[in-house]
């Protein structure tokens, strides 16, 4: 950072002019003496893949690179900020190199910081320079300094949240226009909510990356993303959003953490999840957190998950928290002493069980359907029979008690060979926040 008597300037090299990249640009035109601790945070040079593409903002007095990791190891740049995106390649390669030449590094770049937060951790600890990443989880909401600063003296038991703005909305729209997954996707990726491979998104994969790094900064330990369960909304039926609806539920696809024994349980899964429950509310692609402490109790943030504005908003945050100064370890202790958040073991996962269950229409199904679910040690907690309709088969949908999921699942597709049983049972679990 250059200082004269009275004006610090922060010279900032942003790799990566996309949708963030362009937005953070823009911001800083507009507002370059926004930071706290005064002074003006001035970008001087950018990196992308295409230096002819047009852009929405002017790039001809800024000094280009070519490659991310040069303009990394630029001596005229103060902090390097990594708006590439990718976990490895060449944004991990610049984020290295930033680190090693010393330079504080800010990125949006969840699937980096879930893969590789560790190694990068130690290094940015080795040369004393700050690592921050807010925009990488829930864009414009600030769920990383919610975590990691002003709950630092909190016990987090759990944290449950919509962390992917592109299921949202898909779900949101299958549920409110009634069209099957397939045609929403098709429709969403036509208006740019979603990417042309959308797997990142409707895998649950991008979730995954966001709540392995929450459970790091809440947990104590590493982002630890292999051990992360994750389970997409591909396989999400609109019969389900349906008849889910019809008894007081929404379907989500909800990222969760919680403690279990020594270890965290962190996965991505669609749920259902009560329509009363905040989580519930927040529809289309707005993302939202629950945060359950042994003394706050609970914390609900909802936002913008992402675009252009208020994610180059929370890019901005980190990099007015470099120039008022100060580092932190990247995670909640320093990172030789980190070892990678542990997935539970020895403790047995429970939940209430949706089943859906198609069956043809004749005498005693039902006692069959619930039989088997009884002697596989299942007890419902309610029925829901539609009548027939065009379907070659009546749906029949049963909530269970809390039980083993490992006995749960066993139990569903011990029905599924029923001979009145006309496809796979369908099993969502019920969300227990
Ligand atoms: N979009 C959001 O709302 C949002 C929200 C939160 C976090 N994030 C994260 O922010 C990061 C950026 O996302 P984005 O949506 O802005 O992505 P994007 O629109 O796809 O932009 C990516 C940028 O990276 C550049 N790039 C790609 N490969 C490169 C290479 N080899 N060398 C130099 N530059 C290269 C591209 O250059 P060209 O322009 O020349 O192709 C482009 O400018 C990602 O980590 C993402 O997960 C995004």
């Amino acid at each position: 950072m250059s200082a004269t008597r009275n004006h610090t300037t922060c010279r900032i090299g942003v790799a990566g002019l996309g949708t963030v990249g362009s937005g953070l640009l823009a911001f800083l035109a507009e507002r370059p003496d926004y930071a706290p601790a005064g002074g003006r945070v001035v970008v001087t040079a950018v990196s992308a893949r295409s230096r002819s593409r047009a852009r929405p903002v002017d790039i001809s007095h800024l000094a280009w690179f070519d490659d991310p990791v040069a303009l990394a190891q630029s001596p005229d740049i103060d902090v390097f900020v990594e708006l590439v995106g990718g976990s490895d390649g060449p944004a991990k390669a610049a984020v290295e190199a930033a680190l090693q030449a010393g330079k504080a590094v800010v990125t949006a770049n969840k699937a980096l910081i879930a893969e590789h937060g560790a190694e990068l951790a130690a290094l940015a600890e080795a040369r004393g320079v700050p690592l921050l990443f807010e925009a990488a989880v829930m864009g414009g909401v600030p769920a990383v300094k919610t975590v990691r600063e002003a709950l630092v003296g909190e016990d987090i038991q759990s944290l449950s949240g919509i962390l992917n703005g592109t299921c949202n909305y898909i779900l949101t729209e299958m549920e409110a226009s009634g069209s099957a997954f397939a045609d929403v996707l098709a429709e969403a990726q036509r208006l740019g909510y979603a990417e042309a491979d959308p797997t990142m998104d409707v895998g649950g994969f991008d979730a995954a990356h966001k709540i392995t790094i929450l459970a790091a900064l809440a947990f104590g330990g590493s982002p630890n993303f292999a051990a992360a369960e994750i389970q997409g909304i591909a396989n999400v039926d609109l019969l389900d959003i349906r008849l889910a609806g019809d008894l007081g539920y929404r379907i989500k696809l909800i990222a969760s953490a919680e403690r279990a024994g020594e270890g965290a349980r962190v996965r991505v899964r669609p749920f259902l999840i009560r329509k009363s429950h905040p989580i519930a509310q927040a529809d289309g692609a707005l993302n939202a957190l629950y945060v359950e402490g042994r003394r706050i109790g609970r914390i609900f943030l909802q936002g913008p998950g992402a675009g252009a504005g208020p994610t180059a908003a929370a890019v901005a945050a980190d990099i007015a928290d470099v120039m008022v100064g100060g580092c932190r370890p990247v995670f909640l202790s320093p990172a030789l002493e980190l070892r990678p958040c542990a997935p539970p073991e020895g403790v047995v996962a429970e939940g209430r069980g949706y089943i859906r269950v198609m069956v043809r229409d004749e005498p005693g199904v039902l006692a069959s359907v619930s039989e088997g679910l009884a002697e596989a040690g299942v007890s419902i907690e309610s029925f829901l029979q539609k009548p027939p309709g065009d379907t070659p088969g009546v749906p029949i949908v049963m909530t269970t008690h809390a039980v083993a999921e490992t006995v749960l699942e066993a139990a569903v597709s011990r029905i599924g060979r029923l001979p009145a049983v006309l496809e796979p049972p369908r099993l969502l679990y019920i969300a227990g926040i």
